[in-house]
């Protein structure tokens, strides 16, 4: 069962990955870890499509993580200005300086997670994406695609344990940085709040959500 669902994930993603400035496809180097972890801050709480041109101008402007360490503070919330929530901006800075200081990034998910503004999400993100690290991704969209996935009936915030423990039983071994981007990607293009497409979606077989009839009941919200 996990190995299916994993590797009809990952034929899926071979076939329907978007294509983002920040992830490796041929022709393009291997994932850069500096590129990774800047897509992934500036992904927190702010869309695809307003990140791009961020993401575009920051590394014009600041192609390594040394060049983003020397950088004065107040020249990146200026570029930054427009993104909104500032912290992370400033952690972003503090980060580049901690980075350049040991010389390398860490790269375990304990690692990074010692890094300012990297909570769990982004230093599991950053592990597996960058370092092919097996590590649990979860962000709002795995959330639903996971909640829907296994039928979880438990309301939020208390689904997160079994959506959490059902994300690590379909995680791969091998690819799981592919494996979390699928998931991302199924979750923002098929598996959506409202109207998931179903009938496009490579996991429909399989899906308990789907098979109540009601897919988007899940996940279910608080009481209230
Ligand atoms: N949202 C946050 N990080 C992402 C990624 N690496 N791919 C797709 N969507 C994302």
């Amino acid at each position: 069962m996990a190995a299916t669902v994993s590797d009809t994930l990952l034929d899926w993603y071979d076939k329907h990955a978007r294509e983002l400035p920040w992830r490796a496809r041929p022709g393009v180097p291997p994932t850069d870890p500096y590129r990774v972890w800047l897509s992934e801050v500036m992904l927190q709480q702010t869309t695809v499509a307003a990140v791009k041109p961020y993401f575009a101008a920051f590394t014009m402007r600041w192609p390594d993580v040394a060049a983003l360490a020397a950088a004065p503070e107040e020249e990146v919330m200026a570029a930054w200005a427009g993104l909104g929530y500032y912290s992370r901006a400033r952690n972003l800075v503090k980060a580049a300086r901690e980075v350049a200081a040991l010389g390398r990034f860490p790269d375990t998910e304990a690692g990074l997670r010692a890094l300012p503004g990297l909570g769990d999400y982004t230093a599991a993100a950053v592990a597996a994406i960058a370092f092919g690290r097996r590590a649990v991704v979860v962000d709002a969209n795995v959330e639903r695609v996971v909640a829907r996935l296994f039928a979880i009936d438990t309301p939020l915030p208390a689904a997160r344990k079994a959506i959490r423990e059902r994300t690590d039983a379909v995680t791969p071994d091998s690819r799981a940085g592919d494996f979390a981007q699928a998931m991302m990607d199924l979750g923002a293009t098929i598996c959506t709040p409202r109207e998931p497409r179903c009938l496009l979606c490579p996991l429909s077989e399989t899906c308990e959500g789907r098979r109540t009839g009601e897919p988007t009941r899940f996940p279910v919200k608080p009481a209230r």
